[in-house]
C-alpha cells in the first residue's frame, strides 16, 4: 500500500476509535444530565465510529508493525450542551476535511480498499453532524431530543434514524446487517 495512504488509514482507524470511546462517556454523561435520548444518540454514533475504525483497520491487514498514530481527537467532559459542541466540531471536520482529503489521496493513488472505508465514514458522518446538531438545539431549550429508532449498519456504519429499510443504501448489505438503538 502507498505511504501515505497507509498513514491516513491508520490515522483515521485512531480518530475513529477514540471518538467511539469518547462518546460513550459523553453518552453516560447525557444519561446522568437527564437526556436519555441524547445519550441513545452518542451510543449508536459510538457504535457507528467502531464499525469505521474496524474498517479502517482491516484495510490495514498487510500492513504490519508499530506506529504512534496522530489523529484529532476532542478532550473535556463538560456539560452535555459544551460535549455536543466538541461532537459537532469533530463530525464537521471530518466532512470537510479529513475524509475528502483522504479519499483524494487514495484515489490518486489507486487504493481502491482504502477508496471505499474513507468513503463508507465520510457518507455516514455527515449525517452524525446533522443529528448532534438537532441534540444540541434540544438539549439548550431545556428539553431531551425527540429520537425514533436509530440504525447502524454494521458493515459500513451507515446512520439513519428511522425504521430499518431493506438494504443499507450506502453499502447495499441486507436488514439484517443493521442494528436498531431505540
Ligand atoms: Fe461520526
Ligand atoms: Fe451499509
Amino acid at each position: 500500500m502507498h505511504a501515505m495512504t497507509a498513514g491516513n488509514l491508520r490515522s483515521a482507524y485512531g480518530g475513529e476509535s477514540m471518538a467511539h470511546m469518547r462518546y460513550l462517556a459523553w453518552g453516560n454523561k447525557a444519561a446522568k444530565d437527564g437526556f436519555p435520548n441524547v445519550a441513545r444518540l452518542f451510543r449508536a454514533i459510538a457504535h457507528a465510529e467502531r464499525v469505521h475504525a474496524m474498517n479502517h483497520f482491516a484495510r490495514l491487514r498487510g500492513e504490519g508493525g508499530d506506529y504512534l498514530v496522530p489523529s484529532m481527537a476532542a478532550f473535556g467532559l463538560g456539560s452535555t450542551s459544551a460535549n455536543l459542541v466538541g461532537a459537532i466540531g469533530g463530525e464537521t471536520f471530518e466532512v470537510e476535511e479529513m475524509y475528502p482529503a483522504y479519499l483524494e489521496t487514495a484515489e490518486r493513488q489507486g487504493e481502491k480498499a482504502a477508496v471505499v472505508s474513507f468513503n463508507y465514514a465520510l457518507e455516514a458522518e455527515k449525517t452524525h453532524a446533522a443529528l448532534f446538531t438537532r441534540a444540541k438545539e434540544a438539549v439548550d431549550g431545556g428539553h431531551d431530543l425527540e429520537l425514533r429508532p436509530v440504525q447502524i449498519c454494521e458493515v459500513c456504519g451507515w446512520t439513519y434514524e428511522g425504521e430499518a429499510p431493506e438494504e443499507c443504501p450506502i453499502c447495499g448489505a441486507g436488514r439484517d446487517k443493521l442494528t436498531a438503538f431505540a
